[in-house]
């Protein structure tokens, strides 16, 4: 029988129901981002926001598509795919919106990469190339928000934080 504990320092092996628990707040922070697009893109205005709010609109519609694969994922694994959204922040101002959603999608990429280390530490490929794919488009919706905010990619793509 193999009762060895994983080693303590590798914080991306987790057991198969905490991976459950995390793919359901992975869900919830994609509620969080189809709400968000679906209100920014509509009420972002401005003649500079035209083409930024037309790429949110692209973005709803894609953090839908993650809902739902990450919502099958958790059914897979036998969990049950919760119903609650993060909170959404909303603003007046539509550089403070474009701020809200580049902060979420740093965050979403954040945990997406790390989950498809915990995917693949359980031996989970096929799951963690969905994430993959996923994590692909989390990439572009940041490189979208950033260039709409003015930064260079990288800035935000490659952060000097954490080792
Ligand atoms: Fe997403
Ligand atoms: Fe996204």
């Amino acid at each position: 029988m193999a009762d060895r504990q994983a080693p303590a320092e590798s914080t991306s092996i987790v057991p198969r129901v905490q991976l459950i628990d995390l793919l359901n707040e992975d869900l919830s922070r994609e509620y969080q981002a189809i709400i968000a697009y679906v209100v920014y893109s509509q009420v972002l205005k401005g003649a500079q926001y035209m083409a930024i709010a037309g790429e949110l609109e692209k973005h709803a519609k894609e953090e839908l598509e993650h809902a739902l694969i990450i919502a099958k994922q958790i059914d897979y694994l036998g969990g049950m795919p919760n119903v609650t959204s993060k909170a959404v922040k909303t603003s007046e101002d539509a550089e403070e919106m474009l701020r809200f959603d580049l902060d979420n999608e740093n965050e979403t990429v954040r945990n997406y990469r790390e989950r498809v280390r915990q995917c693949e530490a359980l031996g989970e490929y096929a799951m963690a190339e969905h994430i993959r794919e996923i994590l692909v488009q989390e990439q572009e919706h940041q490189i979208d928000l950033a260039t709409a905010l003015g930064k260079h990619v990288a800035e935000v793509t490659h952060p000097k934080e954490r080792g």
